[in-house]
């Protein structure tokens, strides 16, 4: 993988936003927005025809990455990020008296929306923690599940850990016990299998701008048929403009207004790169063996404290470290300013990951999240610069 361009920044906040793109992402929103930017479904002119078919074939396409059933793309409903698509379903399923399973991995995305149906809505909630290794075990969802258990919503890759969850097996649960499982899929999309068909998932949530490597602004949800979701927005949908209510079939019962055709570009030239390198299982590995050289430099180093990474099987390329006797946010800035290397510090919108792993008083962890354009070189700096800063802090330390 070659970097699009030459950057003295070593940008290492990839589960954030992926950056950079691939060329041909940059490439194709332009040319796409110039010579097609018009308003897609809502006219007969060839152009706006045209741009309908972009979109209708990125739902395919993504309805086939994702394992949704491919005689009904029309499920696949774009949104602007996957908390847009998580609020949908959570609010889209959950009533007065019904209960929700989800866990202590979570983002805000997934724990906002349940607290205020909690505090407001007469809903109520488990948080189910995970082990000392970051993940959650199947067993424990299934022992937290009661006869009004309506939702099960997990995050399958955490944004703070990298730990991958066990879907299917938390899948074959909640399809047992007839209880609906929704996956959060914002930070495993485009570099870890999921097929919702053999994970017996329901809802995906999903996000365009990590590792399915388009833009900010575009995401949106999968609803495999025979589950249905309370509407609970409404409004333009471009077709059957005199009824007076939103219309009940996908994908207009959950895509409302104009549509981000600049993100849909995005992600449909993304899709292209992604298949001209082979797929995602190369992507993966390229990501995993620069996460094996970061964490194995980390353990090297006197002072890094390290959180659940023993070893990298079943995790995505970021880990969260902390350097003994410093704040994770004084370290993140001795990275950027000191040695140029953009990570993200703090408890990344996932305060009960950092409650649970007990980093919450030093205000949370120093993320390092590698993506498809890092390099080895990248890794090296990084160790170099915490090596530097453990070295400062282990000074600090010593009595005068
Ligand atoms: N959810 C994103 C992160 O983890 C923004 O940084």
């Amino acid at each position: 993988m070659t970097p699009t361009e030459e950057s003295k920044l070593i940008y290492l906040d990839n589960a954030a936003t992926s950056w950079p793109k691939p060329d041909k992402v940059y490439e194709f929103m332009t040319d796409f927005y110039r010579g097609c930017g018009v308003n897609p479904g809502r006219s007969g002119f060839d152009k706006a025809i045209e741009a309908g078919n972009i979109l209708e074939d990125l739902r395919l396409r993504l309805t086939r990455f994702f394992g949704g059933d491919q005689a009904a793309p029309q499920r696949l409903c774009f949104g602007y990020n996957a908390t847009d698509a998580l609020n949908l379903i959570i609010q889209g399923t959950l009533s007065e008296g019904d209960h929700v399973v989800t866990t202590n991995l979570e983002h805000n995305s997934v724990i906002r929306p349940i607290n205020h149906l909690v505090r407001d809505g007469g809903v109520e909630a488990t948080y189910v923690p995970f082990d000392e290794h970051g993940f959650v075990d199947p067993e424990e969802i299934k022992k937290a599940t009661k006869p009004n258990t309506r939702l099960v919503i997990v995050n399958h890759g955490s944004n703070v850990l990298g730990t991958i969850q066990p879907l299917a097996e938390i899948g074959k649960i909640c399809r047992e016990a007839e209880v609906l499982f929704a996956a959060d899929i914002s930070q495993t999309a485009g570099v870890v299998p999921i097929d919702m068909a053999h994970m017996h998932i329901d809802i995906v949530a999903f996000t365009g701008h990590k590792s399915l490597l388009g833009a900010t602004g575009i995401g949106g949800l999968y609803v495999r048929p025979g589950v249905e979701l309370k509407p609970t927005r409404s409004g333009g949908t471009g077709v059957r403009s005199a009824y007076p209510y939103h219309l009940d079939e996908y994908p207009y019962r959950l895509e409302f207004g104009t549509p981000n055709m600049v993100g849909v570009a995005s992600l449909w030239a993304a899709q292209e790169w992604i298949k001209e390198q082979g797929g995602i299982e190369p992507i993966y590995e390229h990501e995993m063996k620069l996460a094996q050289r970061l964490l194995d430099g980390f353990n090297q180093i006197d002072g890094v404290i390290t959180y659940c990474c023993d070893d990298l099987e079943n995790h995505l390329s970021t880990l969260t470290v902390n350097v003994d006797g410093l704040e994770a946010g004084d370290v993140g800035i001795m990275l950027d300013v000191d040695f140029e290397i953009a990570t993200r510090t703090g408890l990344h919108c996932a305060p009960l990951v950092h409650r649970q792993i007990g980093t919450e008083s030093r205000h949370g962890g120093v993320r390092f999240a590698i993506g498809a354009f890092n390099t080895e070189q990248h890794i090296d700096r990084a160790i170099e610069a915490m090596t530097e800063i453990a070295k400062r802090a282990r000074e600090m330390r010593q009595p005068v």
